[in-house]
This record gives structure tokens, C-alpha cells and sequence, in this order.
């Protein structure tokens, strides 16, 4: 039985999100990298989203799409800046543009450096029929159940 709750991401379909497994997209990206000069990809790779009070990292290859803390744990890198990449025997990692630290997209757990005990953040995320996306969580953010004491 699945206990998470899922929510709504609001702004965003998955055709919004850049698709790494399409090598069309991939290949136009380089080109725009090389043109300005810069050694990584700067933008439309990964996109942010608000969702339960987090900052979401989210990443689409085909119709997968994975979800991220933003902030990278080593030191707060934004890991949608990142480069998706395969990891060998199977899955993807996100890897963070500051110190370049590898992150399990399915589980958060650093694959590079090797020995690094810190885990990033995932949520499972649904892709509805019409485009649309829904991230999990284990509880609401607690903000929700704050009261408010100015009368
Ligand atoms: S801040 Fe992400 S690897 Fe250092």
C-alpha cells in the first residue's frame, strides 16, 4: 500500500520539461553551450518548482520524471543546474554543477565521490494522462498547521 500523498504541481506539465532522453534536445543544448562559451549547461535542464513548501528539482527523461531537493546537501549547490547522467548498471544521477557530486535520481544517495554518508532528497513523482504532475510526500509541510495567534 502507498502511504505518500501526492500534490499537485502547479505551472508545470512534463511537455514544459527538457527530455534527456531525446539526443535532438541534447544535441541543441550543446550547440547553445558552445556558441556562449561556458563548460556546463546553465539553463532549461532541470526546472524548479514550489510544491509543499520545498524547492523541487525536476528532471524528465521521456516519460519519466524524476524530483530532487534543490539545495545539493554537501553545500547547497542547485542541483537543477546539474547534468543528468547513466549510471553504470542501470538508473540515472543528477550531477551537481558546483563539485560535480553524483546523485541517485532514484534513491538520493551520493555515487560520486564514493564513501559520502549524506543523502539527497527524492520524491516519487506521477506523470496524470493529460501532461500533468503530482509529487509524493510522507506529510503535508507543517506550515499548514501552524496557527496563527494575532487577533
Ligand atoms: S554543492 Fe553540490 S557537490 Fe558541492
Amino acid at each position: 500500500m502507498e502511504d505518500k500523498i501526492y500534490i499537485p504541481v502547479t505551472g508545470v506539465q512534463v511537455s514544459d520539461l527538457f527530455d534527456w532522453s531525446d539526443p535532438v534536445q541534447k544535441c541543441k543544448q550543446k550547440t547553445v553551450v558552445m556558441q556562449r562559451g561556458l563548460a556546463r549547461q546553465t539553463s532549461q535542464t532541470g526546472s524548479v518548482v514550489e510544491c509543499n513548501e520545498e524547492k523541487i528539482a525536476l528532471f524528465r527523461y521521456h516519460r519519466q520524471v524524476y524530483a530532487i531537493r534543490e539545495r545539493c546537501p554537501h553545500a547547497g549547490g542547485p542541483l537543477h543546474l546539474g547534468d543528468i547522467e547513466d549510471l553504470p548498471g542501470g538508473g540515472l544521477c543528477v550531477r551537481c554543477p558546483w563539485h560535480s557530486w553524483r546523485f541517485d535520481l532514484d534513491t538520493g544517495q551520493v555515487k560520486m565521490p564514493k564513501g559520502r554518508k549524506v543523502t539527497a532528497k527524492v520524491f516519487p513523482v506521477k506523470v496524470k494522462p493529460d501532461g500533468s504532475l503530482l509529487i509524493g510526500f510522507d506529510k503535508f509541510a507543517d506550515v499548514y498547521f501552524s496557527i496563527e495567534t494575532d487577533f
